[in-house]
């Protein structure tokens, strides 16, 4: 092995989507077969026996791309000279709770962990947030790591994403590769907006291709934008390995880039672009370079009902920010 590893930090790294997120991880799974990695797991002191496990589990793997483990509940440790960190540890909401409830229980985290990534992570950082509520969260770290470029944070809407393209591949009966430039616009939250008038199946529209807008308005919209709640009410808990999955297609693809003909959804911090204000962290459709940055996608054309969606879960955003502003996180 001739590259020096990739120090990847994951927070809440004992907790459910943690057990399905460190393994991929170290498989090769976020950077690929070449690429060593050396974790670096964050949890509250209470937890650090149960990481123990897990790191148990994880040298029993035999890994041959993780090069080292350490584990705290320290986060300018933990997050020394990091380049990557997945901010996943967070309280998940339960039955009967939307995701913005959960801002003033787990939005001290991210002060906290935006302030020691600001301190001590690699001048290369990037952040992705999982934990809920994903894109105010994002704001909260962003808004207290003054140092680190603001486009480095992220929140994640992949999850959406990759429900959305389930969604409309099991409607038409295709396969899901032959859906594309689907976007979700917004928050990750019951308000988002799952765009199926700018996306592709099979190269043609895919609202066309759908023909039938009762269907996208009253049954593929709140499908996707309630799943996580109907998951918590299947399981009894909120979902973990498709979590775990769409964190690391999201740092994979934020890291090595996204594929031509195609783009994905990021919650990234607004720069005004389709009328989002700046200041507030929305998900976008997106390309990445191979080099690791970057774009919203620029130019797509936005309908009267996109509009009115899209609007609303900004404003969504923007009250979330008044909030978290209100509590002196930001
Ligand atoms: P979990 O309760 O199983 O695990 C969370 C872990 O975070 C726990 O082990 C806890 O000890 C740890 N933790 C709490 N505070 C911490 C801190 N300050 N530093 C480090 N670790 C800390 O929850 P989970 O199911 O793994 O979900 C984690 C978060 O991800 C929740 O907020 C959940 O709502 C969210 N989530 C987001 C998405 C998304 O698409 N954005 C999808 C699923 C879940
Ligand atoms: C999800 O979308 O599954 C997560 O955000 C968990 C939740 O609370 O819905």
């Amino acid at each position: 092995m001739t590259q020096a590893p990739v120090k990847v930090a994951v927070t809440g790294a004992a907790g459910q989507i943690g057990y399905s997120l460190l393994f991929r991880i170290a498989s090769g799974e976020l950077l690929g077969p070449d690429q060593p990695i050396e974790l670096r797991l964050l949890e509250i002191t209470p937890a650090l026996k149960a990481l123990e496990g897990v790191v148990m589990e994880l040298d029993d793997c035999a890994f041959p791309l993780l090069s080292k483990v350490e584990i705290g509940d320290d986060a300018t440790k933990v997050f020394d000279g990091v380049n990557l960190a997945m901010l996943v540890g967070a309280r998940p909401r339960t039955a009967g709770m939307e995701r913005g409830d959960l801002l003033s229980a787990n939005g001290a985290i991210f002060t906290a962990q935006g302030k020691a990534l600001n301190a001590v992570a690699a001048d290369d950082i990037k952040v992705l947030v999982t934990g809920n509520p994903a894109n105010t969260n994002a704001l909260i770290a962003q808004s207290n790591a003054p140092d680190i470029p603001a486009e480095r944070f992220n929140a994640l809407t992949r999850l959406d994403h990759n429900r959305a393209i389930s969604q409309v591949a099991n409607k038409l009966g295709v396969p899901v590769t032959e859906v594309k430039k689907l976007t979700i616009w917004g928050n990750h939250s019951a308000t988002q907006y799952p765009d199926l008038f700018n996306a592709e199946v099979n190269g043609k529209n895919a609202a066309a291709a759908v023909n039938d807008e009762a269907w996208i308005e009253n049954d593929f919209i709140p499908t996707v934008a309630k799943r996580g709640a109907a998951i918590i009410a299947a399981r009894g808990s909120s979902s973990a390995a498709s979590a775990a999955n769409a964190t690391i297609e999201h740092m994979h693809d934020w890291a090595l880039g996204t594929p031509e003909g195609d783009w994905v959804s990021m919650a990234v911090p607004s720069d005004g672009s389709y009328g989002v204000p700046e200041g507030v962290i929305s998900s976008f459709p997106c390309t990445v370079s191979a080099e690791g940055v970057y774009s919203i996608v620029q130019g797509l054309s936005i309908n009267d009902f996109s509009r009115a969606k899209i609007d609303a879960s900004v404003a969504e955003l923007v009250d979330e920010k008044k909030a978290v502003t209100e509590l002196g996180l930001i």
